[in-house]
């Protein structure tokens, strides 16, 4: 077999691991949603290299978000490669960048024990995150009218730099991100949350008063909306999803105060994905979906609508149990290796967390 080396990934190496995702069959939007995530923390993915077919064949992250927190996910390897270290060298590099963080990591239940009884992921919240799916066919929609509240509707342009020269400009980026410690790095793209505003279309705007249909203030009162239901800023990932090409987003307006959104997003897999989805009730979260659901074009998304549920919030199974979304069984155990990060998932409708991993 040919010789094999572990790095970190930049940005040119984008193709090369959305392939290796493809290939193990992961969920991820594109190459938007890997930039966003490596301009976050550049240091974060680690991939492992075959030197003579110049492929990819192995990956891992550990994403640090701000001092004190990181989660771990992009874990895998090609399949004609395992068996052979390689997944634990990745592992312990992406561990390793984020040494002394309170670190999560999200895993099959089944295969759970790999994570809490080897590697010390032990404080467990007592929610499993089950992943469900509607298509054209299963799709229930009731009748709601939508009159008396405030919706605005979003699409993405796109993040990714699709022409070469801006991947070197995006690359330089990367590099005089990576020369000031990472926290210094998260400090300045936590300032440039505003930047993706020109990324955002606004298709439909109800209830404009308070926002002065400024998409600038919209976002503003969207990632403070979201900082209040994590406990930590997250605007910096918040604003580059809803710029993630074809990403379409609902936020729902009462009393021009923002309470809930949810982000409706392709994957390379095929199927498009509810993620992420909060809302404040279950009114609320109902609007949110049937002003989705009712405007989805299944000539555009043919392989359904997947969302990844906390079996724990009770008005979310029934909601989407009646819009005609079906169990996958495919339960999602979480873990910390310090501790357990508690959230009010009475207010989780489906969560951000992808490939990169995120509460
Ligand atoms: C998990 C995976 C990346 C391991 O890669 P690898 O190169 O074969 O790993 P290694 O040869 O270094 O060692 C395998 C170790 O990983 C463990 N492992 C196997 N499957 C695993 C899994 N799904 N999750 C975590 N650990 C796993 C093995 O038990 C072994 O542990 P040991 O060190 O105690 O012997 C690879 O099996 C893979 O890509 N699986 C499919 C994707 C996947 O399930 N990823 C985890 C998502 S949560």
């Amino acid at each position: 077999m040919s010789e094999i080396i572990i790095r970190n990934a930049d940005f040119s190496d984008i193709p090369g691991i959305l392939e290796l995702v493809r290939i193990i069959g992961r969920y991820v939007s594109f190459e938007d949603e890997l930039f966003s995530w490596m301009t976050l923390d550049p240091q974060a993915v680690v991939i492992a290299e075959s030197i003579q077919l110049k492929q990819i064949v192995g990956a891992c992250s550990g994403m640090a978000y701000g001092p004190e927190r990181g989660f771990m996910g992009l874990y895998m390897v090609r399949e004609e490669y395992r068996g052979r270290r390689i997944g634990t060298q990745l592992w312990n590099k992406a561990m390793k960048h984020l040494e002394g963080r309170n670190i999560g990591v999200r895993g099959l239940e089944s295969m759970f024990s790999e994570y809490r009884d080897k590697r010390g992921f032990a404080h467990q919240p007592d929610y499993v995150i089950g992943y469900y799916k509607c298509s054209e066919s299963s799709l229930i929609l009731p009748k709601l009218n939508l009159d008396s509240f405030g919706i605005v509707s979003l699409m993405g342009k796109g993040v990714w730099p699709r022409k070469p020269e801006m991947v070197t400009t995006a690359r330089d980026l990367e590099h005089n991100l990576a020369q000031n410690a990472s926290e210094c790095a998260l400090e300045n793209t936590k300032i440039s949350y505003l930047d993706t505003v020109e990324n955002i279309i606004v298709q439909e705007w109800k209830d404009s008063m308070k926002f002065g249909r400024s998409v600038e203030n919209l976002l503003t009162e969207v990632v403070n909306y979201d900082r209040l239901l994590h406990g930590y800023d997250r605007s910096f990932i918040v604003a580059q999803t809803l710029s993630w090409r074809s990403c379409k987003t609902k936020i729902a307006i009462i009393n021009e105060k923002v309470v809930g959104y949810l982000c409706l997003r392709p994957t390379v897999v095929g199927f498009w994905m509810i993620s992420p989805f909060y809302a404040d009730s279950e009114d609320i979260a109902e609007l949110l979906l049937f002003s989705l659901l009712s405007n989805v074009n299944f000539s555009e998304i043919t392989d359904g609508i997947q969302i990844r549920v906390p079996d724990k919030n009770p008005y979310c199974m029934k909601l989407i149990q009646k819009y005609g979304f079906r169990d996958e069984n495919l339960p999602i155990s979480t873990g910390y290796n310090k501790t357990c990060i508690e959230i009010d998932v009475s207010k989780f409708y489906s969560f951000h967390s992808t490939i990169c991993c995120s509460e």
